[in-house]
């Protein structure tokens, strides 16, 4: 079973009150999603595998660890892209890939509508960004669509998850650990997480 990780770090806490806020305005929101996914990524990255270096000092030779893995970070389009840049700012040698799918009216079945991977994202550990995990629908697709390309180490990144989207990962990909910067109780009738803090991609976007 893969493990669901909640932060409960003071600093996280604190930024999750302002993006529930109904009054934080865009700018504001979209620079805190950054950095709560960026200390997200800081706990996401605790077991990344090392290797062992030597380095000249200026004054004697050093044993260190470095990271020892390629990774990618592939946000779920659209608001999955709001947490790239604080990923990014701790993973700076990650590739980037975009993954977009929507529900078909009619089947109801996610399609893959846009996708565009790192050439060798097989070889990489993928670190999946979508600020909402609330049905679980479009991740347990994206999730469907990158292991279908053959990667085989994948993290989950939320800001909020919720009870059914955590259940649904947790069955489908039992493989896939999940960092959620909070975990709510409920979803309502049309999906959103409760209390939430609305429409993740509108408030980022500024499409509200
Ligand atoms: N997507 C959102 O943006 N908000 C929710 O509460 C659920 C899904």
């Amino acid at each position: 079973m893969s493990k669901l990780f909640v932060s409960e770090h003071p600093m996280i806490q604190s930024k999750m009150a302002m993006l529930r806020n109904k009054e934080t305005g865009s700018k504001e929101f979209r620079e805190i999603i950054g950095e709560v996914a960026m200390l997200l990524c800081y706990e996401a990255t605790r077991e990344l595998p090392l290797a062992d270096i030597e380095v000249e000092t200026p004054v004697a030779m050093a044993q260190c660890r470095v990271i020892d893995a390629k990774l990618a970070i592939v946000p779920i389009l659209r608001a999955g892209i709001g947490m790239t840049d604080g990923l990014i700012n701790l993973m700076p040698t990650a590739k980037i890939g975009h993954i977009g799918l929507y529900r078909d009216p009619e089947t109801l079945n996610p399609v893959e509508y846009y996708c565009k991977l790192p050439s060798d994202v097989e070889e990489r550990i993928v670190f999946l960004t979508d600020p909402m995990l609330a049905t679980g629908g479009t991740a347990e697709a994206a999730i469907g669509f990158l292991k279908d390309r053959g990667v085989k180490n994948i993290v989950m990144l939320c800001i909020l998850a919720a009870p059914d989207g955590v259940k649904k990962i947790q069955e489908t990909h039992p493989d896939v650990d999940i960092y959620a910067a909070a975990y709510d109780g409920m979803l309502n009738d049309h999906g959103y997480i409760v209390p939430g803090l609305g429409d993740a991609g509108d408030r980022i976007f500024g499409t509200k």
